[in-house]
């Protein structure tokens, strides 16, 4: 519906009720409403939830379950992106009452900077709040999926993929923090992160979007992340995309996955869990299907796992227009109608609908009318959202006060930075061709040497990167920091790839950095078929490597990407080293030169298997026992140092409901560098298949050269959960008693366990 037939009379009426309202509660009427019991914050928030309730008409109830983008309320409501409009506020916010916003991908607020957001946020609440009878405040979210990325300004972390190699959950939770204050510095309240889905295909579009592959790995991390973030006041999280969606088949994005509930439970669950239980108060609900459901009409998913076995008491949101599409894309409904009492009876409380404000609502209205949709349903899904307000502090204080958006997002670049230095992944290092150590004329080149897009990946000022011919996000390129980092008596030369003299230039120099990079990406416009980068850029470094034939130049291949790259054969033999970068954000080139120049050890591991070859996919280091695995390019934890570790004296107990490793670690190399020791399992002899190992702990060390130190790893018996059964399996999964070894590097242990329940991430044993 479009409002603006009525324009030139609603923005008057909408100003005119808007500051009745502002002065009765600056009044006494106002004063009335703040003695009535959901207004006393001393009060507890069941209390004060049932109060509001029972205040409430349907219709302000419904338009509580309801959430809108801010495209819809700026400029003609049509993706123009002008100044927000008071007719379409008065209609989404007034007339219908929805109670949040979200500004997706493509929907930051004019102008995009700090203030130009808290100013929209500002504005949308300040309208909410004199349009709603009963006082009732926004919640308003944003995906700050690698930092406050869409706001101009922000600092960019590393994508998840990246802050995964760097194995360090308190980095994640620092940088949790930190993105988690930015955000609320504008007036958000609501952040659509971590994704706790797992990445086991790169083919996937999502994929750089994951904590990679290991469930442990991801389950931590994702865990690190919610204690950072819901440190910060007013904000609320959330794991996405509950559940199944990492399991892209053939690595499409929203494809049906079959998926077997031992592999559901046993694999793609655990971080979701790990996640609740650090205390994400909301859940964003998988656009796609899993064994013939679409997971938005599941109620055994929705309600009978997230509520009633796992306990989750938050709210459960939609994700975009994926409620509708029960009946425009998946044919399980008749029309919208019959969707939307689908979705809200399978558990959904909160639809990110995100456009069609009154087709949803009255959609809802009709579904209750008719007795589609039981009232009880309606009240227990508006209650998690209003719980969600008052825990939050909104009704209290709707805005964030005090303190200048802008300096807090400028902000922790220290953090970022460090960030980068512990993911960058020494992949090769043939004849220790880096360090750079006597280099005296280094030329840096190739697509993502000088290209802050290409650095930033996708969700970045824009949903599919930073938008061509706009604004350029702050950061420091590859090209830069080699340049600012150089240490003396290096002279850093800069070629774009096209220039005419490049190849002689190259000849000359000592060596060669040559980034390449995929261009960004996002969601389903970023699944790959190949794996491979673009042919243009395989066919200029090769020109490249041709032109480099017969010079001393040793050339290192740099990678900005979001998953595995596929390098045909002759450019991986080509490159003295290769370097994974990841997605890095505003601080590649800082950290790039640290570890490039020597000054830094590179200690990040991969956070995912790295195949030989998209013919080998899907494949993951975890896979259950068969006769022919095939080998990866560089396995799960893959990542070369330019000092030397080795280990002596394992042993491993269980404490509780945890093993306990321990194992000593040494530097027995030349330099000082940090080591990620990895901890392995090996199953017993089950009844069901096992995997040949299964990455179970980590921890990361500092060790100068010559220093050596017991390290102490922790291993939660439940990352050895397996969900037993025969091929029907439905349970819930349980450590299986037997005899398990636990390994890292050249040692190990034996422990034996007792078969345990296992319930909230932690296990009880018999
Ligand atoms: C994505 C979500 C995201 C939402 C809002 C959807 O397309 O799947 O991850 O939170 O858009 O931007
Ligand atoms: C929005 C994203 C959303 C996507 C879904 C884009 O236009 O900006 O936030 O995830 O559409 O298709």
């Amino acid at each position: 519906m479009n409002p603006h037939p009525v324009a030139a009379r609603r923005p008057l009426l909408a100003v005119a009720v808007s500051l009745a309202l502002l002065f009765a509660l600056a009044s006494g009427s106002g004063r009335a409403q703040d003695r009535l019991p959901y207004r006393d914050a001393d009060r507890p928030v069941p209390e004060r939830v049932a109060d509001l309730l029972g205040r409430m008409t349907l219709e302000e109830k419904v338009g509580q379950m309801t959430q809108i983008d801010l495209s819809r309320l700026m400029g003609t409501g049509e993706w123009d992106r002008g100044p927000l409009d008071e007719a379409w506020l008065e209609h989404v916010l007034g007339e219908l009452q929805v109670g949040s916003l979200l500004s997706g991908g493509n929907a930051a607020p004019v102008p995009n900077d700090p203030a130009g957001w808290a100013a929209a946020t500002e504005e949308a609440q300040r309208f909410a709040l004199a349009r709603s009878r009963l006082g009732i405040p926004l919640l308003y979210g944003v995906d700050a999926v690698h930092g406050h990325a869409n706001v101009l300004g922000a600092t960019v972390y590393p994508h998840n993929v990246g802050l995964a190699a760097t194995f360090d959950p308190d980095l994640v939770r620092r940088i949790g923090r930190a993105v988690g204050e930015d955000v609320v510095a504008t007036g958000v309240t609501w952040n659509f992160a971590p994704v706790a889905d797992l990445g086991r295909d790169g083919r996937w579009g999502r994929f750089y979007e994951t904590f990679g592959e290991s469930p442990a790995l991801a389950g931590a991390l994702t865990a690190a992340y919610v204690e950072g973030q819901t440190g910060v006041p007013r904000l609320a999280v959330t794991l996405k995309h509950f559940i199944g969606y990492g399991q892209a088949p053939a690595g499409d994005d929203r494809a049906p996955a079959d998926l077997s509930m031992r592999e559901l439970r046993g694999t793609h669950l655990p971080p979701f869990v790990e996640g609740l239980r650090a205390g994400a108060q909301t859940i964003m609900i998988n656009s796609g299907s899993v064994n013939g459901v679409p997971v938005h009409a599941s109620r055994y998913l929705l309600t009978d796992l997230l509520r009633d076995e796992l306990g989750f008491g938050g709210v459960a949101l939609s994700d975009w227009a994926d409620v509708r599409k029960l009946w425009s894309v998946h044919r399980v409904a008749r029309d919208e109608a019959a969707a939307v009492a689908m979705a809200v009876n399978a558990g959904v409380d909160v639809v990110m609908v995100p456009h069609d404000a009154a087709g949803f609502t009255a959609a809802l209205l009709q579904g209750v009318h008719d007795g589609a949709v039981p009232e009880a349903r309606i009240d227990e899904a508006v209650g998690r959202v209003l719980a969600l307000k008052f825990a939050l502090g909104l009704f209290e204080e709707p805005f964030p006060g005090p303190g200048t958006a802008t300096d807090v997002i400028e902000e922790d670049r220290f953090l970022a930075r460090q960030a980068v230095l512990q993911s960058i992944t020494l992949l090769e290092n043939r004849g220790g061709a880096l360090p750079l150590g006597d280099t005296r004329r280094l030329l840096v080149t190739g697509p993502g040497a000088d290209d802050v897009a290409l650095q930033m990946g996708g969700w970045t000022l824009g949903w599919q990167g930073v938008p061509p011919g706009g604004d350029t996000p702050p950061a420091v390129t590859v090209l830069q920091g080699l340049r600012d980092g150089a240490p003396e008596g290096v002279e850093v030369e800069g070629r774009p790839p096209g220039a005419a003299d490049l190849f002689e230039r190259a000849g000359a120099a000592d060596a060669v950095v040559a980034v390449l990079g995929e261009p960004p990406y996002a969601e389903t416009p970023g699944d790959s078929d190949d794996l491979r980068l673009p042919p243009a850029q395989e066919a200029w470094a090769r020109e490249l490597v041709a032109g480099l034939a017969g010079s001393d130049a040793t050339l290192v291949l740099v990678l900005l990407a979001g998953r595995p790259i596929d390098l045909p054969p002759d450019l991986h033999a080509a490159a003295g080293a290769v370097v994974m970068a990841y997605l890095p954000g505003s601080e590649a080139g800082t950290a790039l030169a640290e570890v490039l120049y020597g000054r830094a050890s590179p200690s990040g591991r991969l956070p995912f298997t790295w195949p030989d070859g998209v013919g080998q996919l899907p494949l993951v280091g975890d896979a259950p026992l068969s006769e022919a695995v095939p080998e990866p390019r560089y396995e799960l934890g893959h990542g070369l140092s330019y000092t030397r570790f080795s280990y002596a004296g394992a042993s491993a107990r269980r404490v509780d409901d945890e093993v306990l490793l321990q194992v000593t670690v040494a530097n027995t190399g030349a330099r000082a560098g940090d080591d990620v020791v990895l901890v392995w399992a090996e199953f017993p002899v089950l009844s069901i298949l096992t995997p040949e190992r299964r990455l179970v702990g980590f921890g990361r060390v500092t060790l100068a050269a010559g220093e050596s130190r017991r390290v102490d790893i922790r291993i939660p018996l439940a990352r050895l959960a397996l969900v037993p059964g025969d091929v029907q399996a439905f349970g819930e999964a349980a450590v299986l008693m037997g005899d398990y070894r636990f390994r890292a590097g050249s040692e190990s242990a034996e422990v034996f366990l007792p078969s345990c329940r296992v319930r909230d991430a932690q296990a009880r044993c018999r």
